[in-house]
């Protein structure tokens, strides 16, 4: 058991006991094992609440209840799994190429009890054939790749959200060719704790 604070953050008010604990599961298990097995950082155990879980969460207003999503390069489930513990009416596909990732996350989802509402995929978006109606991602990818790989991805009307640090807008700009091209908007979301979103759709 790591010693990780319990959080008091409103935006995890509404979550009924049972996630609350499962989240706290979940940030017990990034804090142990998912360092142990290297895939976070050495000093990320006193940073998994507001770098990680709740960083993840910041996606979870923009998200209709009961839609289908896909997390693009999940690594060790971020942002897909705090997503699905925050509401139950998601179904919600990990997809992650590397192994070593890919057995991380299905020993987690089955450690959570979520494997009816969590599926894990081992593959590149890129061959992935399958599409939902939110694709999220973070970390993984530039923007002009993320497109080439995630639109593809969405049912008519679905929305590509990644999460993307202070450099937001150069990525931006960068694509909007590329948006034109493919007839699609996008627009930057500021979230709470310094947190952006690009939304394509
Ligand atoms: C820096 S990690 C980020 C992991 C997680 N999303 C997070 O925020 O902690 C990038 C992840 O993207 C995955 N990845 C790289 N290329 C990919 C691709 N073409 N399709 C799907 N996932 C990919 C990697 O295996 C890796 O797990």
């Amino acid at each position: 058991m790591t010693d990780i604070p319990t959080p008091t953050y409103e935006v995890l008010q509404h979550l009924s006991d049972e996630r609350f604990t499962l989240l706290k599961r979940y940030a017990e298990i990034l804090a142990t094992k998912g360092i142990e097995w290297g895939l976070l950082g050495p000093h990320e155990a006193e940073r998994i609440w507001e770098r990680h879980l709740l960083n993840s969460l910041a996606l979870a207003s923009l998200i209709s209840q009961g839609a289908t999503v896909v997390d693009v390069g999940s690594g060790a489930g971020l942002p897909g799994i705090p997503l699905a513990i925050n509401c139950p009416a998601l179904q919600v596909v990990l997809l992650e190429p590397l192994l070593r990732r890919h057995t991380f996350l299905v020993e987690t989802v089955e450690d959570l009890g979520l494997a009816s509402q969590i599926e894990v995929v081992r593959g590149r978006a890129e061959d992935h054939h399958k599409q939902y109606q939110y694709v999220v991602c973070r970390a993984v990818a530039p923007l002009t790749k993320l497109l080439q790989w995630c639109l593809p991805l969405l049912t008519a009307g679905g929305e590509l959200l990644a999460l993307k640090g202070k450099t937001v807008n150069q990525e931006l700009t960068k694509v909007l060719p590329q948006l034109r091209r493919a007839n699609l908007a996008a627009d930057i979301v500021t979230l709470p704790g310094n947190t952006f979103v690009v939304r394509v759709h």
